[in-house]
Formats: C-alpha cells, structure tokens, sequence
C-alpha cells in the first residue's frame, strides 16, 4: 500500500499514528539532549541546594499557588534586564524541582527579588500587601504565622537526593532541628531572600 497524503488524510487511524510519531520525535529531538547539555545540569557558581528553611519555604510558595501571579524567570531582552536585573540562565535553575520559571505576570518577576527588600519589608507585605504598596492587589497570607511542618522533612531531602541533589547523611539528620522554631512566614521569606542572589544583578 502506498502511503501517499491521500491514504493518511482519509484514514484517521493512520493521521493519528503518524502525527503522534512526528509529534514525539520531534518533542525528543529538543528535550533529550537538555538531560546532557552542561549548561542545564551544572549549577552556576554560588548556586547551592536549597537548605531546609529555603526547602520548606519553596514549598509553601508552591502550595500557596504564588506561582499564578509571579514567574521567575528573566528574558534576556533589555526590557526586563533593566527593571528585574541579569536574565536568568539554566544554571541557575538545576535544584529546582520543578522549576517555577512560569509566564503568568499578574505581579512582577520574582528570578531576582532576593535582597531588593528587607526581611520586614518581605513580612509585612505577605501578611497585608497594602501596608507597605498602598496600590497593591496582592492577596494577603496572613495565616503564615504558623509554625511549618517539620514531619517530612527528611523524606523530602532523601527524595531530592535520589534526584541528584547533593545533600550529605549529616544534612539530612540534621534538617528537622533546624526547623525548630521556625513559621512559615520565617521559611517563605528566607527562600525569597534567596532567589536569583547567585548571579550578580546589574541593579
Ligand atoms: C493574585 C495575584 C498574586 C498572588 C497570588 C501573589 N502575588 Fe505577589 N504580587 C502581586 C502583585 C500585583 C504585586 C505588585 C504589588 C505589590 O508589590 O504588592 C506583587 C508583588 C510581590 C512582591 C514584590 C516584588 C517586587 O519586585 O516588588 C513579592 C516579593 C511577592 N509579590 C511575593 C509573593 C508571594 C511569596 C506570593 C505567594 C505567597 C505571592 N506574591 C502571591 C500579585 C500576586
């Protein structure tokens, strides 16, 4: 039988089959090779694993949804690199998992928010936006002040670690005490803190 465009636009078994084939090959071409490539898998200098506080910190970022409003990612267009700072390269993302690059600009670009603000700064506006940015529509956190959940924390490591993540037996032992004491609002604002610090911001 000759497979001719005939053939395959009246026979929609075959326009399936064939379209996913070109559609996964074509998917593989582009994704496998990012699995390899240095750049994507290499941490830039002064990139480090997130410590628990960071950890349980990103983690509340992710569950509180703060990924709908805000990407993290930079575009290497001047535009952004005057108003966030230096665009966001691969390097940058390695202990991400997942990544929180997003597209979604209801708020500004968080790739580089660590250190523009002090931590008050930080607190007050998760706990009420608009006592510190008056315009703000931000949603208000204020049930951050609670102590975080420090039960699955070595889990959490350990599944990190089976990833690639270079965390050390002491670290995972010691990951539920440093924990201790700490809110929410402690853990979020320290992983705020934290982005996009490695690589150095042209502002
Ligand atoms: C409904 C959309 C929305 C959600 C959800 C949201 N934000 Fe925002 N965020 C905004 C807007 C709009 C601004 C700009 C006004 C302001 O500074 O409050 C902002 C500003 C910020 C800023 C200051 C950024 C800068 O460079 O000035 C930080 C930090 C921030 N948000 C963190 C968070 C965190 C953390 C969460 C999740 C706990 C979150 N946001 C959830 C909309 C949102």
């Amino acid at each position: 039988m000759k497979l001719n465009n005939e053939i395959i636009e009246r026979h929609v078994g075959w326009l399936i089959v064939l379209t996913l084939l070109v559609i996964s090959v074509g998917g593989l071409v582009e994704i496998v090779p990012l699995f390899f490539q240095q750049s994507t898998t290499t941490p830039v200098e002064g990139v480090k694993p997130y410590d628990p506080v960071r950890l349980v910190g990103r983690d509340i970022y992710v569950r509180e949804g703060c990924y709908n409003c805000h990407s993290q990612m930079i575009r290497p267009f001047r535009a952004e690199t005057e108003r966030y700072g230096h665009y966001s390269v691969a390097g940058e993302f390695v202990y991400d998992r997942p990544f929180q690059w997003g597209s979604k600009r209801t708020g500004p670009d968080l790739a580089r928010v660590g250190g523009r603000y002090s931590d008050t700064w930080q607190r007050m506006h998760l706990i009420n936006p608009r006592d510190v940015v008056p315009e703000s529509n931000m949603p208000a956190f204020p049930w951050l002040q609670r102590p975080v959940n420090a039960d699955d924390i070595e889990s959490k490591l350990r599944a990190l670690r089976t990833l690639g993540v270079p965390y050390s037996d002491a670290d995972i032992a010691g990951a539920a005490k440093q924990l201790e004491g700490v809110s929410e609002l402690d853990a979020i604002v320290a992983y705020l803190q934290g982005l996009g610090t490695a690589v150095k911001s042209t502002r």
